[in-house]
């Protein structure tokens, strides 16, 4: 069975300090939670500070970009072993806003996610339409491809080493969550997808998130849909208390 995760992807929010007193705080309140994976993604300023926080609790920390090189004159990037020391478990890799902001396609998320699984860090992989996509009932046709390209040339052992999350553009940051149906469904086509690339037995591995204005009272619902094996938050990951509640779903 696959173990659900809750992930925070804290954007560019919470400096050194205030990653401090979130862990302070956050750390108590997950302690007796069980039966859920929880990451959280801090900008590469609080990771060092997020990574000594959290030494030794459940928690695990992941990085929001990376680079695919090893090392080298790339000005202001991050290389995969650079996050392996922190240490990394997990990193986020094509996400909308880097697709959008910073010119990141689909052979830049590729070349990412094989460097990634050489040194053992799990990418988190984001693939989602935008609203005019949807409204056109273009959804599969561009997240299925989002999702082969991300895989091209990508040797899987079990399918456990890597994780998808499907965010629909327009649900991010909105407040206009994707119904359950909705994301179940897309989740559903994408696991299929997976299946035709590798096997049953990987794509039954692999977790796939769903993300998008996730909050504490829309999350059990989400949670309740076979394919949906955990979500990738926003907004609501930044406060401990949010976030506590949305790891606590089955409580
Ligand atoms: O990575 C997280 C997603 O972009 C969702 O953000 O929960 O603020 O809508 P949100």
């Amino acid at each position: 069975m696959r173990h659900p995760l809750i992930a925070g992807n804290w954007k560019m929010y919470n400096n050194v300090s205030e990653t401090m007193r979130f862990f302070d705080d956050f750390i108590k309140l997950v302690e007796n939670l069980e039966g859920v994976e929880i990451a959280i993604f801090p900008p590469f300023t609080s990771l060092w500070e997020a990574a000594k926080k959290t030494a030794g609790t459940k928690i695990k920390i992941g990085a929001q970009n990376v680079h695919w090189e090893e090392k080298g004159a790339f000005t202001g990037e991050i290389s995969p072993n650079m996050l392996k020391e922190i240490p990394c478990e997990y990193v986020i890799i094509g996400h909308s806003e880097r697709r959008q902001h910073f010119a990141e396609s689909d052979e830049t998320v590729n070349k990412k996610v094989r460097a990634v699984l050489k040194h053992g860090i799990k990418p988190v992989i984001c693939v989602g339409e935008n609203l005019k996509q949807r409204e056109e009932n273009l959804t599969l046709k561009v997240v299925l491809p989002q999702v082969r390209k991300a895989l091209a040339d990508v040797e899987l052992l079990s399918g456990e080493e890597i994780v998808f999350a499907y965010e629909p553009i327009w649900a991010i940051g909105t407040g206009k969550v994707a119904t359950p149906e909705d994301a179940q469904e897309v989740i559903k086509s994408i696991r299929k997808e997976i299946e035709t690339l590798y096997n049953k037995n990987i794509a039954e591995n692999i977790r796939i998130l769903y993300g998008g204005s996730v909050k504490p009272d829309n999350i059990k619902a989400l949670m309740q849909e076979r394919d949906i094996d955990g979500v990738l938050v926003g907004g609501a990951s930044v406060d401990p208390q949010s976030f506590y509640k949305i790891c606590a779903y089955k409580e």
